[in-house]
């Protein structure tokens, strides 16, 4: 599959709205990785795509192409599930050719195709297996396997890794790269794993009760997120988000005010008539530890606890009734119950409307008053 574009794509299940009006439309060749919470509609989407599931209303188009009402076997897709689906019966080496076998593809072919697919999913040892003598990690290889045999246009996959612990997903995500980098053809991968998405995608479309957050490249995602729940939900800890106001200062100035802080914002902000109510956001690791004597807006808060990770640290400040996560290189020398400083550069704050939770666009340039 060269692109995929969906026009307006839903699906109601009686009154529950799975997925609401999505459009979106991929270059050639993406790792589209398709992220959200549980329940977001991720599953359906992809099974409308794959052809398992009508969708109630909109179009689907492959390579320009209306496949809407297509039946799954005319797509020329592979689908790789969760719970992968071997057959338990056959072989590692049947599991990977049997769909090659029904479509009647020739023996030798079959064993070429395998031979290579084993190779390079480093499953060469295991042909003569069945799927239950294999580790968990291992029968993810093989349902990966049996769908590359097929050299199909697009591969289509859901959650794949979830049943793997932290080394071997990490791994798997460098082999799907090198696969996705190999093959030239798109994948469509469905996660709630926002890692999944940084690491591998080359287009995320974050998506929250069936609709589209945020649709970009992992970088614009992270850094611009498109609204408090894209902010939230990338990054781990993910942003700090706190209630802060716009307001006017003495001389009419635009203000911006949070528990301790008070910045100067100027008129040109660009936040929009009438937003009052806004999200403050900062990365933990945009909050800067100045000392007690800083001068400028800084927020101060107790130290709670300290995570430590290894190569680095993660902190958790109680600012009002706020908590926020400071992450730093180790040793981030802070203590649980000491009074901290943090300062942010301007260039690192988001703001979000409260209400809406829109991202507000401004300049920072504009704003000199946090930087440290
Ligand atoms: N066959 C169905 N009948 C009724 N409701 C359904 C059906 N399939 C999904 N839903 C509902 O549609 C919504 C989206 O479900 P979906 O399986 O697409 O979510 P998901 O994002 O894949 O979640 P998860 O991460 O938990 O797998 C949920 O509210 C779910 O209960
Ligand atoms: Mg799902």
């Amino acid at each position: 599959m060269a692109t995929l574009e969906l026009d307006g794509i839903g699906r109601r299940f009686g009154d529950t709205t799975a997925v609401d009006n999505i459009s979106l439309s991929t270059a050639r060749n993406e790792f589209l990785v398709l992220l959200g919470p549980s329940g977001c509609g991720k599953t359906t989407l992809l099974r409308m795509i794959a052809g398992l599931l009508p969708p109630s209303e909109g179009r689907i188009l492959v390579d320009g192409r209306d496949v809407t009402v297509l039946p799954p076997r005319e797509r020329d897709l592979a689908m790789v599930f969760q719970n992968y689906a071997l057959y338990p019966h056959l072989t590692v080496e049947r599991n990977l050719g049997f769909g090659l076998s029904v479509r009647k593809i020739g023996k030798e072919e079959i064993r070429r195709r395998v031979d290579e697919v084993s190779e390079f999913l480093d499953l060469d040892g295991l042909l003569k297996r069945r799927p239950k003598e294999l580790s968990g990690g291992q029968r993810q290889r093989v349902a990966l396997g049996r769908a590359m045999v097929r050299e199909p246009m697009a591969f289509l996959m859901d959650e794949p890794l979830s049943n793997l612990d932290a080394q071997l997903r990490s791994s798997t995500r460098t082999r799907l790269t090198a696969l996705h980098r190999r093959l030239d053809t798109t994948f469509v991968y469905v996660t709630h794993d926002q890692v999944d998405a940084m690491t591998m995608a080359t287009k995320v479309a974050v998506l929250n009760k069936g609709r589209v957050e945020q649709f970009g490249t992992p970088v614009e995602i992270y850094d611009k997120p498109a609204s408090a729940f894209v902010a939230g939900f990338m990054g781990a800890p993910p942003m700090n988000l706190l209630p802060a106001e716009l307001g006017t200062g003495v001389d009419d100035s635009l203000v911006l005010r949070a528990p301790g802080l008070e910045v100067p914002l100027p008129d040109q902000a660009g936040t929009g008539p009438g937003v009052r109510d806004v999200l403050l956001g900062v990365r933990p690791e945009h909050l800067l530890l100045v000392t007690a004597d800083h001068v400028g807006p800084t927020l101060r808060g107790r130290v709670e606890v300290v995570e430590n990770l290894g190569n680095e640290e993660i902190a958790a400040v109680e600012i009002g009734d706020q908590r926020v996560s400071v992450r730093g290189a180790r040793p981030i020398h802070l203590i649980p119950g000491d009074i901290a400083s943090l300062s942010v550069r301007p260039e690192h704050i988001h703001l979000f409307a409260r209400s809406s939770g829109r991202r507000l666009v401004w300049d920072p340039e504009l704003v000199p008053a946090l930087a440290s």
